[in-house]
C-alpha cells in the first residue's frame, strides 16, 4: 500500500496496524522503517515518533537511522514517483547517465520532488529485471532498456494521461457517461 498522509491522526491509526503486523519488538529498526515506508510511500514524522516509542529508543536515534540510509525518504513522493535502478547490471549499462537525464528533464536532483508534486526522483537497488537494464520504474510501471530519449516518451505519456484526467474531471460523471454511449 502506498499512501500519502497529511493527517497525524490517520498516521497514528495506521501505525497501530503496522506495529502489530511487524512484531515491532523483535524487528530491527531498519526493517520497521522499511515497513512504514512501504505503507506510506515515505516516513511521516508522526510515524517515526511512533517507531521510537515502540522500540523504546530516542526520536533522534530513529531520525538518525532514517537520514543515514538513502533508501528512506522524509517527504511524500510525487504523484508519479520515478525510481532509477542503480543495481550492478543497471549501473554497468549506464543507469547513472539515465539518472542524470531524469534530473535535467525534471529539474530536480535525486531525492527531490518537482514543485507541482507530479514527479519525485530516487535511485533504488536492483528491481529484479536485470535482463532489461538499465531500468526505471515510474509509478507501478517498469521501463527497461532505457535510453535518454525514453525519458521524453515516458514524460509525454504522463502529461497526456494527466491532461485526459483533467478533461474527464471537468466533464463530470454525467457527461462522461453520455460520451461513452
Ligand atoms: S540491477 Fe537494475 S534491475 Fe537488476
Amino acid at each position: 500500500m502506498l499512501q500519502n498522509v497529511e493527517d497525524d491522526l490517520d498516521v497514528l491509526q495506521e501505525m497501530k496496524g503496522i506495529l502489530e503486523s511487524t512484531n515491532s519488538d523483535g524487528t530491527s529498526l531498519v526493517t520497521l522503517l522499511q515497513a512504514v515506508q512501504r505503507h506510506f510511500g515515505y516516513l511521516p514524522r508522526e510515524a517515526m515518533i511512533e517507531v521510537a516509542r515502540a522500540k523504546g529508543v530516542s526520536r533522534a536515534a530513529v531520525f538518525g537511522v532514517a537520514s543515514f540510509y538513502n533508501q528512506f525518504r522524509m517527504i511524500p513522493p510525487g504523484k508519479h514517483p520515478v525510481k532509477m535502478c542503480m543495481g550492478t547490471a543497471c549501473h554497468i549499462k549506464g543507469g547513472n547517465a539515465i539518472l542524470k537525464v531524469w534530473e535535467t528533464k525534471l529539474g530536480i536532483r535525486e531525492g527531490e520532488v518537482t514543485e507541482d508534486r507530479l514527479y519525485s526522483l530516487d535511485r533504488v537497488a536492483c528491481v529484479g529485471c536485470c535482463a532489461m537494464a538499465p531500468v526505471a520504474v515510474v509509478g507501478e510501471e517498469v521501463h527497461g532498456n532505457m535510453i535518454p530519449v525514453t525519458v521524453d516518451g515516458i514524460m509525454l505519456a504522463v502529461e497526456l494521461a494527466e491532461k485526459r484526467g483533467r478533461e474527464q474531471e471537468e466533464q463530470g460523471p454525467e457527461n462522461q457517461e453520455e460520451a461513452a454511449q
